[in-house]
């Protein structure tokens, strides 16, 4: 735990919400290890996607505090603000699944639009007359910008076009949080990225959902035909990413991150089939008999590709391996770490899939 003596001496205290979730696991980690005179303090509500397994090896660091609490709480996020007079804030809490903002659009308009729009105004009450130094990260998506034909990339000047629920909870995340830059004054950052993977990964998202179901002899469901494309990031480049615009980013701005690495889901999906089968030792296309086409996702936008050159002449990231090592490194903290995925596919995730997919089949 934290005493107040410790607490006077750092340098800077920061939160970061949804820290439990996926991306956000990487960034606390990051940040609690590469930065010890820094406070961090994880504020996630613990939803079906966040998981304190996920930052066991940090729990008792004595720069990290947990704090179970809800963004879209009032009452209680001002008074967080007051209590620990933030330096800064990295915002990654949302909820973050396409097919459930599908089935559910309310609690994404809830948590993601109205969530940021607390944290924006807390920020603005608290900083009120000290905003020097202050910065108010945004974590975005590729997905507000819509979706690519065969050609051209995603820049950040690209006009905002979302067509999913989730893409359209984010994009007027960006737009509050662009407000409160114009109208306030408030100093905001924004980055838009593109897909991650890796460890950490709840098995609803495409990659550790082919891993978990090829580990179990499932039906691998490719939406329509699998000829969508995907630009995928390794998550610590992400995480990488994130540290170097909180700290050098310009305020006001938007970076657009991602792995200029482009993959149609059906080969991607092959390619984690050779690499299951070479690890669990099965014969050599044995894993790619379970692919099985469904009924496709609706409004599935087509392609994301991002142009991350101003990222990469600015400030000067780029990501740090290749696909094929990452999808390598991927697949074996899957296997090493079964427990972690036996413990997350408790029984809501098995009635979250029998609904979703028994309705694809059906059709
Ligand atoms: P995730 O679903 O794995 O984690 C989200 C976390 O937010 C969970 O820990 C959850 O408990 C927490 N949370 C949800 N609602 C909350 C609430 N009301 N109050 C407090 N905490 C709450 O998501 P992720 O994939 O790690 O994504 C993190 C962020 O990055 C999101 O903002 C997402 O839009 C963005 N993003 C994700 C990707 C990707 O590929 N996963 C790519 C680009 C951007
Ligand atoms: O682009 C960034 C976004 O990437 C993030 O903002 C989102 O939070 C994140 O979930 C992710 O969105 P996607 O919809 O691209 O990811 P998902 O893993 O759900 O799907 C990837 C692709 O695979 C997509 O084209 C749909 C397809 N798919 C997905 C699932 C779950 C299938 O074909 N079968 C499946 O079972």
């Amino acid at each position: 735990m934290y005493d107040s003596i410790q607490l006077l001496t750092m340098e800077k205290t920061i939160l970061i919400t949804g820290g439990a979730g996926f991306i956000g696991s990487h960034v606390v980690r990051l940040f609690v290890n590469k930065y010890p005179d820094y406070h961090i303090v994880n504020l996630d509500a613990l939803t079906y996607a966040g998981n304190l397994e996920n930052l066991k090896d940090v729990a008792d660091a004595p720069n990290y505090t947990f704090v179970k609490g809800d963004i879209t709480d009032e009452e209680f996020i001002p008074q967080l603000f007051e209590k620990y007079d933030f330096d800064g804030v990295i915002h990654l809490a949302a909820e973050s699944h396409v097919d459930r903002s599908i089935s559910d659009p309310l609690a994404f308009i809830r948590t993601n639009v109205f969530g940021t729009a607390n944290l924006l105004n807390a920020a603005k009450e608290a900083w009120k007359g000290k905003m020097e130094g202050k910065r108010f990260y945004h974590i975005s998506t590729d997905e507000v910008y819509g979706s690519l034909g065969k050609e051209g990339y995603f820049t950040e000047e690209t006009p905002y076009d979302p067509r999913s629920p989730y893409s359209a909870s984010k994009a007027s995340a960006d737009h509050f949080v662009r407000a409160y830059y114009h109208t306030y004054g408030l100093p905001v950052l924004i980055s838009n990225c593109s897909n991650n993977y890796g460890s950490h990964h709840f098995p609803e998202k495409l990659i550790p959902l082919c891993i978990n179901n090829i580990r179990y002899n499932r039906p691998l469901p490719v939406y329509g035909k699998g000829e969508n494309v995907r630009d995928w990031l390794w998550v610590d480049d992400h995480a990488a990413a994130i540290d170097i615009i909180f700290h050098q980013g310009k305020i006001g701005e938007t970076y657009n991150i991602g792995g200029h690495n482009e993959w149609t889901n059906i080969r991607l999906i092959e390619k984690l089939c050779e690499i299951m089968d070479r690890k669990l030792g099965r014969e050599s296309g044995e894993s790619a008999k379970l692919i099985t086409f469904v009924k496709d996702r609706a409004g599935h936008d087509l392609r994301y590709a991002i142009d991350s050159s101003k990222l990469q002449r600015e400030l000067g990231w780029q990501p740090s391996i290749t696909f094929e090592e990452g999808l390598e490194k991927t697949v074996d903290w899957y296997l090493e770490n079964q427990e972690w995925l036996d413990n997350v596919i408790n029984g809501d995730y098995q009635n979250y899939y029998e609904k979703q997919y028994s309705e694809r089949e059906k059709s």
